[in-house]
């Protein structure tokens, strides 16, 4: 018996060995030469397509959702985060959607962790300081940055990368403190010997360095919003490798160039692929381009979940990834 093949469309081009298998699996319409979609090529994909396999550069609007066609019964996006796509209007028009997560947690998880070396370390100036031959020997007060070591870290979203984060910062002596809508299980809580603040206000009074790694949904976006910047510290720093929308970036972009704030390591921006030009302009800003989950292998292990997300829907069964309006 042959069986039919799924249509899929694949916003992206993606590694090698997953588009093989998609090849092998599915009736597979790849983006080879890798140019982003646009809103009427996405249309014109989901008017035709049984699946759609989109990543953050798209936005599944409920505008586009409106318009697909009556095949379209899957969007699995090649992500953890589904800020891309509004959800409800899928489902509420029978869609689902499905993400990737947990195989990115430890490659985004590593990349926070560098920033949060780099920011208090000045690793980047101190690139940037060699490289523009102003190196003219060692001296007592060169470079200097401050102490991890007993310092306190607020993780802002307690879930597997923020976990995962935390495991990291343990190992570099910083006390671990979080805000999460509610408190992880207390074995958990034990093993990081973590500090659950409900209030975001004054865990945030209190952090000298704070990492966003909650998603970006209706509920936080701006969380740290102008008022709550304020609440922090001259001398903290802020690390995001979670989603831009969750800082207001106009207000942290301002507050770093008067230097009321420390520094920031952003891997995340509120308008990508834009950079707030205040922000290329401060001092002690570490930006780097949304690269937090760029590993091969984390690429290939988001492919591979995609892949079962997608095999296990069309065999009748519930994706093992599925995200219902309900989880945001
Ligand atoms: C991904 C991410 O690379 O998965 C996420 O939520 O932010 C990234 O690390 C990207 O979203 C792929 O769609």
């Amino acid at each position: 018996m042959t069986v039919r093949k799924p249509r899929i469309v694949v916003t992206r081009k993606l590694p090698e060995a997953v588009e093989t298998r998609m090849r092998e699996l599915f009736d597979a319409r790849l983006n080879l030469d890798d140019s982003p979609m646009t809103q009427s090529q996405l249309a014109e994909a989901m008017a035709d397509a049984e699946v759609l396999v989109p990543t953050v550069t798209d936005r599944i609007d409920a505008k586009l959702i409106a318009k697909a066609g009556p095949a379209l019964k899957l969007i699995a996006n090649f992500g953890t985060g589904v800020d891309n796509i509004d959800v409800k209007a899928a489902t509420e028009r029978g869609i689902t959607v499905t993400n990737t997560p947990g195989v990115l947690t430890e490659d985004t998880a590593d990349m926070t962790m560098a920033l949060i070396l780099a920011v208090p370390r000045r690793l980047v100036e101190g690139v940037a300081a060699l490289e523009a031959e102003k190196f003219k020997g060692w001296s007592p007060n060169w470079m200097l940055g401050h102490r991890l070591q007993g310092k306190r870290l607020g993780i802002v979203g307690m879930g597997r990368i923020g976990q995962a984060v935390a495991r990291r910062a343990r190992a570099f002596g910083l006390q671990i403190h979080y805000h999460n809508r509610k408190p992880v299980p207390a074995p958990i809580e034990q093993e990081l010997e973590a500090t659950y603040w409900d209030s975001l206000d004054q865990m945030l009074a209190r952090m000298d360095i704070v990492s966003i790694n909650c998603p970006h949904t209706p509920a936080t976006y701006h969380l740290l919003s102008a008022r709550r910047l304020k609440l922090m510290k001259p001398s903290a720093y802020i690390v995001n490798t979670a989603r831009g929308e969750v800082i207001d970036e106009n207000t942290m972009a301002q507050m770093l160039e008067k230097g009321e704030l420390s520094g920031a390591g952003l891997d995340v921006f509120e308008h990508e692929p834009a950079v707030n030009p205040k922000l290329r302009k401060a001092r002690n800003v570490v930006l780097l381009p949304h690269m937090g989950s760029a590993t091969i292998e984390g690429r290939i292990d988001m492919g591979e979940k995609v892949i079962i997300n997608i095999k296990s829907f069309v065999d009748g069964h519930n994706p093992p990834d599925r995200v219902i309006p309900a989880m945001l």
